[in-house]
């Protein structure tokens, strides 16, 4: 079996809407364990250790986030910055060669705002495309995105199925939700 680690990443779970219903959606899922970052971190000292343990005893990290101003939220970077060190996963370290890095974002402007004619002229996948090259630095497989939008407007019905199809996303060996296939990347 897969064992994926969920690492969410929301400053206020308690005042959020679609992360808190992402995690409820993924509750004793077997082979997954969620690692709440603000809520084991509330002064923002991250046990770099016992964070590479985690890592260490996962084939797929799962980054759950909202996004925040066009970013992942500051915590999530500290994390990545910290555990992601020198001698462990790269520069003589090989510790996540070979696991898979995916991400899992809600924003609250709309898709539309995300597309290349859009408001942004971005997409989603450019503006997180630092955890793809990210994954490709420290030889992880890279998978698509599971990305939800345009939260002040969703109904109770698309935020439902949106924890549905998370779920099995979430459980699923392969991420196969955007209908893309995984690129291996090697360094
Ligand atoms: C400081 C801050 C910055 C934000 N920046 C963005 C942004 O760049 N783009 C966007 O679409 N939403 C932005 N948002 C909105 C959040 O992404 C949105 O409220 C969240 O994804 C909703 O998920 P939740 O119900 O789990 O909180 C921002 C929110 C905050 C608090």
């Amino acid at each position: 079996m897969i064992n994926t680690l969920v690492v969410v990443a929301h400053p206020d779970l308690s005042s959020s809407r679609i992360n808190a219903t992402w995690c409820k959606a993924i509750e004793g899922l077997a082979g997954v364990t969620v690692n709440d970052l603000y809520g084991r971190y509330p002064t923002g000292k991250i046990d770099i250790g016992a964070e590479q343990k985690l890592i260490t005893a996962h084939d797929r990290i799962i980054l759950q986030f909202p996004m925040q101003w066009y970013n992942c939220t500051p915590l999530l970077k500290q994390w990545i910055d910290d555990v992601f060190a020198a001698g462990w996963a790269y520069g003589g370290g090989r510790a996540v060669a070979g696991k898979t890095l995916c991400i899992a974002v809600s924003t609250y402007s709309k898709a539309s705002d995300y597309e290349k004619d859009g408001r942004y002229g971005r997409t989603l996948d450019e503006l997180t495309s630092p955890f793809e090259v990210l994954a490709f630095r420290v030889e992880m497989l890279y998978q698509p995105g599971f990305f939800l939008s345009g939260s002040e407007n969703l109904s109770d019905e698309s935020l439902a199925v949106s924890a549905s199809r998370y779920r099995q996303w979430v459980a699923g060996a392969q991420c196969t939700y955007g209908g893309r296939k995984a690129q291996p990347v090697t360094s």
